[in-house]
Parts: C-alpha cells; sequence; structure tokens
C-alpha cells in the first residue's frame, strides 16, 4: 500500500460528502447505506492489485451460498445460427427480452437476455464475412447494442445515439477487418447501460481468421474451448438482482456478493485431460478481478482483448477489469481423473474445472502465435490527452462529463494517434489515491506504448480496446483509426459511464 495515511481519512471525508451530495441529488433514494467509511473503501476497484488483497471486505461478505453447493454445472451459450447460407455472408438475429431465472432454488429472478432468459448466444465470424444483425427489442424500454472491440463505423457501433425503441429492429451491416479476437456487445443506452448490462444483456462476439485456425490450439466449443463470462451480482432477499445504487455503488461501481460463470452461481465443467483454452470476459459492471487456481499452478495467457498474443505468456495470477476480455490455456494433463481446481478471485474459489479423464487437444502449445506490429510512434499523427478524475457521481474525462450534443475530438480517418491515458486520482489530495478505471476506447483496437514510461507487462503486449488504469498512472496506447462516424471513449465501471465519465469522437 502505498501513500495511505492522511489521504485515507482525506478519502473518507470526501466519499462522505459526494455521498451526501448524490443522496441529497437523488432525493433520499439509495438502498443499503454502508454503516462506515471502513466499509466504503474496501470495494474491489480500489487501488491496485496490493489494495484489492486480504483484509477486503469483499471476501468476508461472500454468500455461504455462493461458496456451497457446487452442483450446478456450467451452462455453455449457445452458438447463433447463421441464417444465411452463403459462405462469406452471415446473418444473425437477436432478441432484447425479459425472462426469468431460479439462480437460487425457488426463486425466479426477473432478468433480461437475448434469445433467451440470460445473457445471450455466440455471434461467431470469420474475417472478411459480410455480417448483418438483426436487432429486435422485445423489451419495455429503448435499449442499443453495441460491439465492444469491433472496428466498424459508427453508425453500426450501437452507441447511445443507435437506440432501439420497443418493438422495433435496428440492422446493422458490416464486413469482418480485423484478426481472430475474443469481443462482446452489450447495451449502451445513455444512463442505462449500467441496469441493461447488469439484468443480463451481454453476449459474446467471436472472430476467427486463417491464421487462428491453422495454430494447433484447443478448439472444440464448450469441450477444450470454454467461454467464462464472470459477473458479481447481488440477489436480495426475494432472489431478485437490485439495482437500486448504494452511495458506495455510486462511488466504487455496483459491486456484489455473489459471482456468476455465464449465468451460473459456483458451477463446475468438466474438461478433459490435456490442454483447455478459456476464453475470460469480465461481464461485470465494476469489480476488478484477481484470477488465479486455487493449488497455484501456473497458466497462459495466449490473447488480449482484441486477439492472439505474440506468444503464450506464463503467469500465476490475472487482473482483469470490467470489459477487458483475456485467453487462458490451463494444462490439465497431469490430473487424473476426477481431480479438479478451483478458478478463484483473490484466494475466494467461485467455480471448478473437473478433469474427465478423456485426453484431448494438442500436446503442446504453440510456442509462437501471431504476428503484433512493431509499435512506431513516428507514425502517430498527434498525441491526445485524456485525463480521468472525480469520484462518485463527479467522475469526468478532461473535466467534463457525457453530453450527447458535443463532440469532444475531431479525428482524421486513418491517422495514427497516440491516446495518453491519465488517471488523475483525487487529483490535488493526492494522484495516488481513488479509484483505477479502465478506459475503452470504441470502432479500433489499441497497442499499449508504456505504462508510466515502462514497457507494459508481456501479457499486455497485444491488441487492447480497455485499458487499466491505476491512480496516479500514464499510460499512452497507439491506434489507427480506420472508421468513420462517431464513438465514444469511457470508463468502463458502468455506474462511472452513466454517471458521465464519456466522450465522444467523430472520425471523418
Ligand atoms: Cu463495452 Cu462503450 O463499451
Ligand atoms: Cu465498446
Ligand atoms: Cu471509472
Amino acid at each position: 500500500m502505498k501513500k495511505v495515511g492522511i489521504a485515507a481519512i482525506i478519502i473518507l471525508v470526501l466519499v462522505i460528502a459526494g455521498g451526501w451530495f448524490f443522496m441529497r441529488s437523488m432525493g433520499g433514494m439509495g438502498g443499503n447505506m454502508p454503516g462506515q467509511g471502513g466499509g466504503m473503501m474496501n470495494g474491489g476497484g480500489m487501488g491496485n492489485g496490493g489494495m484489492m488483497g486480504g483484509g477486503s471486505g469483499l471476501v468476508e461478505d461472500m454468500k455461504n451460498d455462493s461458496i456451497a453447493g457446487g452442483e450446478k454445472r456450467l451452462p455453455i451459450p449457445p452458438m447463433l445460427k447463421d441464417e444465411n447460407p452463403d459462405p462469406g455472408k452471415a446473418e444473425f438475429t437477436l432478441v432484447a427480452q425479459k425472462g426469468t431465472v431460479e439462480f437460487l432454488k425457488g426463486k425466479a429472478t426477473d432478468t433480461f437476455g437475448y434469445n433467451g432468459d440470460y445473457l445471450g448466444p455466440v455471434i461467431r465470424v470469420k474475417k472478411g464475412d459480410d455480417v448483418s444483425v438483426k436487432v429486435k427489442n422485445e423489451l419495455d424500454e429503448a435499449t442499443t447494442l453495441h460491439w465492444h472491440g469491433l472496428e466498424v463505423d459508427g453508425e453500426d457501433d450501437g452507441g447511445p445515439h443507435s437506440g432501439i425503441q420497443p418493438d422495433t429492429t435496428w440492422n446493422p451491416e458490416f464486413t469482418i477487418e480485423q484478426n481472430a479476437a475474443t469481443l462482446w456487445y452489450h447495451p449502451h443506452l445513455l444512463h442505462k447501460t449500467g441496469e441493461h448490462v447488469y439484468k443480463g444483456l451481454a453476449g459474446l462476439f467471436l472472430i476467427d481468421d486463417e491464421e487462428s485456425e491453422k495454430l494447433d490450439l484447443p478448439d472444440e466449443y464448450g469441450v477444450n474451448d470454454i467461454p467464462l463470462i464472470v459477473q458479481d451480482k447481488q440477489l436480495d432477499e426475494n432472489g431478485q438482482f437490485e439495482y437500486d445504487l448504494s452511495m458506495h455503488d455510486v462511488m466504487m461501481g455496483l459491486q456484489g456478493d455473489t459471482i456468476m460463470v455465464n449465468g451460473a452461481i459456483n458451477p463446475y465443467v468438466e474438461v478433459p485431460k490435456g490442454k483447455v483454452r478459456f476464453r475470460l470476459l469480465n461481464g461485470s459492471n465494476a469489480r476488478i478481478y484477481q484470477f488465479a487456481l486455487s493449488n497455484g499452478q501456473e497458466f497462459y495467457q495466449i490473447g488480449t482483448d482484441g486477439g492472439l498474443l505474440e506468444e503464450p505468456v506464463k503467469m500465476d495470477s490475472l487482473v482483469l477489469s470490467s470489459a477487458e476480455r483475456a485467453e487462458l490455456i490451463v494444462d490439465f494433463s497431469g490430473y487424473e481423473k476426477g481431480e479438479s481446481v478451483e478458478l478463484t478471485d483473490q484466494g475466494m474459489p467461485f467455480m471448478k474445472f473437473v478433469v474427465s479423464g478423456e485426453e484431448k487437444g494438442p500436446k503442446e502449445i504453440p510456442s509462437q502465435l501471431v504476428d503484433i506490429p512493431e509499435v512506431d510512434e513516428s507514425m502517430a499523427a498527434r498525441t491526445r490527452e485524456f485525463v480521468m478524475s472525480g469520484m462518485g457521481r463527479n467522475v469526468t474525462i478532461n473535466g467534463k462529463q457525457m453530453d450527447m450534443d458535443r463532440i469532444d475530438e475531431q479525428l482524421k480517418l486513418h491517422d495514427t494517434e497516440i491516446w495518453e491515458i491519465t488517471n488523475e486520482g483525487m487529483g490535488m489530495m493526492g494522484n495516488n489515491m481513488g479509484m483505477a478505471h479502465p478506459f475503452h476506447g470504441h470502432g479500433t483496437q489499441f497497442l499499449i506504448l508504456d505504462r508510466d514510461g515502462n514497457p507494459p507487462p508481456a501479457n499486455e503486449r497485444g491488441w487492447k480496446d480497455t485499458i487499466l488504469v491505476e491512480p496516479g498512472e500514464k499510460v499512452r496506447a497507439i491506434a489507427t483509426f480506420d472508421h468513420k462516424g462517431l464513438f465514444m471513449y469511457h470508463c468502463h465501471i458502468l455506474e462511472h459511464e452513466d454517471a458521465g465519465m464519456m466522450g465522444q469522437f467523430n472520425v471523418e
């Protein structure tokens, strides 16, 4: 922990003051107000790994029913049918709808989902495909559908300007121009993103390409290529999702006490003896996870948000902030049939891998994956600065909050730019205090140049669309903007985004 002491007291005062401001501005609404400051500061999203570690209230608060049991098999999101038989063309239909799910026995939780009660099917396309998606809204309220990480024009991006009214259909069409990646889709309506995602609107969008298909990676979907959408939820005594933001939620982003994977609490999945690939999405509103295996076993990260890495990176824990993805390979070949290991967040198990005994998949992990271009700063037409600061409802980027009628940044089509993203933390009160913010830019993929002047860690030397920036930290990332139109950049803590920690850039 760095520079705590006096700064902690200042935070405490600010948190309380900010909370009062919020309570008043919301007319006294506000659910479970934390009893004391200590509780408020324990949110997992705060500070760096060290601050998220042991002693955090999260661990003690974890409900018992989420760690007992372990009876439920991991649901595997179905693959969405391509309605166009023509190779090279793909057509899909997604329906945003209401549903109910029994997450807890005997309690039907009201949910949202795509083509089902909760979450959505996997859209899988190939580089070069011409894609058309019909997105029908069968909810009672407007929503949008944004392709997170996809490089398409602004009009197809599904941001806050592309509202889909109830009983209407939105039909974006685009060509897949980027390489193999694990992307996702979710709503993006102004002030409503947090609630819509929280109720269950999210799904995976996978891209394949020739290079990735040639690599000898585990690729049997649901067998040794397994998607894991990790989300934390808060179920009330009736089993309902509370999206009734407390003061703490406004400050830290909503953090639930129950972790779900693909919509199941504490599930298990059978895996073959061998190498298994996991496509991990942090689909949580706010929580930053620190994933590890319960026996301390090492694993390999092979992919980042926007594609495969140049080579597998051996690690024993992985920090993933909201909206980030990671592709991992875990080697189960040393396990006996029936042996199991758990996946943990900050040491707290939330799902189990059970080895089935049947051998499957590649014997070795390829040592070389894909080529990532050398970053060349001299290609950049300019450097653009983004400063994230504030707390609670007062979170800003470059001192401003989102205004649908204001375009914050003008970019030139096909320009390469360096984006310098700073987290000012508490600003003058203490740059190193405050919260880590995952910064996300639409319509492109970035390569990180440096973090506070140092080269990024090996597992971040790949395509990124969401970059976690710690309090006091400055990250420089480079990207080329090959799609025209209006796009968003924002903090992907959805409560911050909804509070206005977002801006717009136009590419022409
Ligand atoms: Cu994942 Cu602007 O979104
Ligand atoms: Cu996005
Ligand atoms: Cu934030």
